[in-house]
């Protein structure tokens, strides 16, 4: 099969834009070349000839020579009116830019199908792991049952120096910060907000739900405190921020992002930094794992080559289990094993909201509370901004089981 020859109109010269041209430029094999780059600030000095560059984006959507637009920038509102125009414009695109796909899941399905272009966005998710397409195209004949997994490196960054090094939430978070791991604003990522986006587009492709961001569930780290981080090393458990989803006999599926102990039984407890690592459970070949750098100009850039390069043999997702015979939905109604931690004040507020309590702990200006409850119970507390707690989660209680019964940490993973 001969391949195509990409013609490219970049959109961003960032970290992940720049880290492309430069992977570009190392790929001899592949027939793409980068024709003109839009970015935004005139001011800034670039690293490549000016001649590439232009402010205006039409000079990319309006050029019939580029047959690619790649789309690297950090602003998912003019993201999404540049991906639009360029598939009416029946320019194949590639994208990493996870809230804009999240956020317009459903019109982006149409468009792919109006203008019949692809849409491809490997590197949106877990940035070098290439768990969308493995989800679209390995999983498919066998049956999947549930993934999980640390979707967002820099909390991942944050959580294991809090581990390490024995130090606060507001210090580590403060590292990351001088490091660039993590945003001058980083509630995105530290909400779980990021990693909800990334969830939004996995179980698109693992189980063909299509759901908006306002339907998932997500509860980020930005609560942690001491007390949550002395458990956790006390029981030889760590705190990870976890993404996941599973299916239950009805064939309805559940999925929120909550910080999760996890213990060294789990695949997930090495990963650390800002890597991603993502757990999938099918019926039949039971458990795999997938590792690899989850942020970083060329850990990104080596995903969006990946789509690149497919697009030369005229790759695109088909969305197989958006058109399965059996339709799969949604069911939040799940119970929960968790551990809250309140204010000293609190004590009393929460135990309402729990179906059981196995443990409780007290002391001068805190405490903690270790049962189960409910989703909707957790997003009813969550939603009261006058409480301050946190929720780390042990696991899932499997349907059917009794809640007295003792949870095993492992059980899922
Ligand atoms: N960094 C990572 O590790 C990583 C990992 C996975 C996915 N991503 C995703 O990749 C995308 C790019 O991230 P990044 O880290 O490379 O961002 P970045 O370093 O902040 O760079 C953003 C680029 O976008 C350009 N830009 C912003 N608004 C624009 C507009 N309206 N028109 C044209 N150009 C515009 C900026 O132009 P100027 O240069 O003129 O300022 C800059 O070149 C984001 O969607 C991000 O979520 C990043």
């Amino acid at each position: 099969m001969s391949r195509k020859t990409l013609n490219i109109g970049l959109f961003g010269f960032g970290c992940v834009g720049y880290g492309l041209y430069q992977v570009l430029e190392q790929t001899k094999g592949l027939k793409a070349n980068v024709k003109t780059i839009c970015v935004k600030n005139k001011d800034k000095k670039r690293q490549i000839a000016e001649e590439y560059f232009t402010y205006d984006k039409n000079d990319i959507l309006n050029d019939p020579s580029i047959n690619v637009v790649v789309e690297l920038i950090d602003d998912a509102d003019a993201a999404f009116e540049i991906v639009k125009e360029a598939l009416q414009k029946k320019k194949a695109v590639v994208t990493a830019n996870k809230k804009m796909i999240a956020e317009h899941f459903t019109e982006l399905l149409e468009l792919q199908r109006k203008y019949e272009v692809p849409l491809l966005y490997e590197g949106a998710c877990c940035a070098s792991i290439p768990i969308i397409r493995n989800l679209e195209e390995y999983y498919d004949n066998d049956l999947l049952e549930s993934f999980e997994g640390i979707v967002n490196g820099s909390t991942n960054y944050i959580l294991t120096q809090t581990a390490v090094k024995n130090i606060s939430y507001a210090e580590a978070l403060k590292e990351a910060q001088e490091k660039g791991y993590a945003e001058s604003d980083p509630t995105l990522d530290t909400g779980g907000f990021d990693a909800k986006y990334k969830l939004l587009i996995l179980i698109a492709h693992a189980f063909g739900i299509v759901v908006k961001p306002w339907e998932i569930f997500n509860l980020g780290i930005d609560n942690i405190s001491d007390v949550e981080l002395a458990y956790a090393r006390e029981k030889n458990l760590k705190i990870k921020l976890v993404a996941q989803a599973f299916k239950n006999a009805k064939g309805e599926v559940s999925c929120f992002v909550i910080p999760k102990f996890v213990d060294a039984q789990s695949r997930l407890y090495n990963v650390d930094d800002v890597y991603n690592g993502v757990i999938t459970k099918t019926t039949f070949a039971d458990t795999h794992f997938f590792l690899g750098k989850g942020a970083g100009a060329y850990p990104t850039a080596s995903a969006v080559l990946s789509d690149i390069s497919a697009l030369t043999y005229d790759y695109k997702y088909e969305y197989k289990k958006l058109n399965q015979e059996e339709e799969l939905h949604l069911n939040q109604n799940v119970l929960l094993k968790v551990l809250l931690r309140h204010r000293k004040e609190d004590v009393g507020i929460y135990t309402v909201y729990f179906e059981d309590i196995s443990e409780s702990y007290l002391n001068h200006h805190s405490g903690f509370i270790i049962g189960t409850i409910s989703l909707d119970n957790l997003k009813a507390i969550s939603g009261k901004p006058y409480l301050k707690h946190s929720v780390i989660l042990f696991e899932p209680v499997p349907e059917g089981k009794k809640i007295s019964e003792p949870l095993s940490l492992a059980a899922l993973s």
